[in-house]
């Protein structure tokens, strides 16, 4: 059986970053993406050091692509790129994403959309293209929320839709053998 293959957006820096070398650590291929390059590479290079300093690594592989998570074209070929180098994909984590805090009257219409396409649309776009191979692989499909709930959004007066609007999609989302994993 070929090795087990991680997906995972916004792994350029943080979160992303360290899923990654975890990855490896626990003998998965992976595919990083996001859209600094210089940044993406660092991590690669993390990646491909983790996997040189194990012992029965040698077949992981670390495919990295620079995209914007916004951009449905660059979705799917990131995971149509993963597959044609890493053969096979298991676990999709949509980790790619920006915060906010505000009030809504205060903020920007575009600030709202621009969350709205990187944290929501970029998730959809993803699992959309990564789910053949997620269920063919009974694989699983992760989304990396921001921890704001509702209730925090009213005490606060901070808006967050998004967020809500993001669970809602995880909520719905039928991803059959493969079981959305949430985490907040
Ligand atoms: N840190 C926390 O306390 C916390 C708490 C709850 C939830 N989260 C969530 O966890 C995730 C990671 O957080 P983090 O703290 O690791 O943040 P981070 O260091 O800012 O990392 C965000 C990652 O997302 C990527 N990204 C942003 N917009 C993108 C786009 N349009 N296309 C592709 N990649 C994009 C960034 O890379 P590029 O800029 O290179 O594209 C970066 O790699 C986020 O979704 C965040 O909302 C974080």
């Amino acid at each position: 059986m070929s090795t087990r293959v991680v997906l995972i957006t916004g792994a350029s820096s943080g979160i992303g970053r360290a899923l990654a070398v975890e990855a490896v650590k626990r003998g998965y291929s992976v595919g990083l993406m996001a859209r600094s390059a210089e940044s993406l590479q660092e991590t690669a290079a993390l990646c491909s050091n983790q996997i040189k300093h194990s012992n029965g690594t040698d077949n992981l592989k670390v495919f990295n692509f620079i995209g914007d998570v916004c951009l449905e074209n660059d979705c799917r070929t990131f995971i149509e790129q993963s597959l044609l180098n890493l053969n096979r994909i298991d676990v999709l984590i949509n980790n790619a994403g920006i915060s906010m805090r505000g009030i809504f009257v205060d903020t920007d219409l575009s600030v709202l959309k621009r969350l709205m396409d990187t944290n929501f649309w970029g998730a959809v776009y993803c699992t959309k293209y990564a789910l053949p191979q997620l269920l063919q692989n009974k694989g699983s499909v992760i989304g990396i929320l921001q921890s704001l709930d509702s209730r925090d959004c009213l005490r606060e007066r901070v808006i967050v839709p998004v967020n809500l609007r993001c669970k809602d999609f995880w909520r719905v989302c039928d991803v059959r053998t493969s079981k959305p994993v949430l985490m907040y």
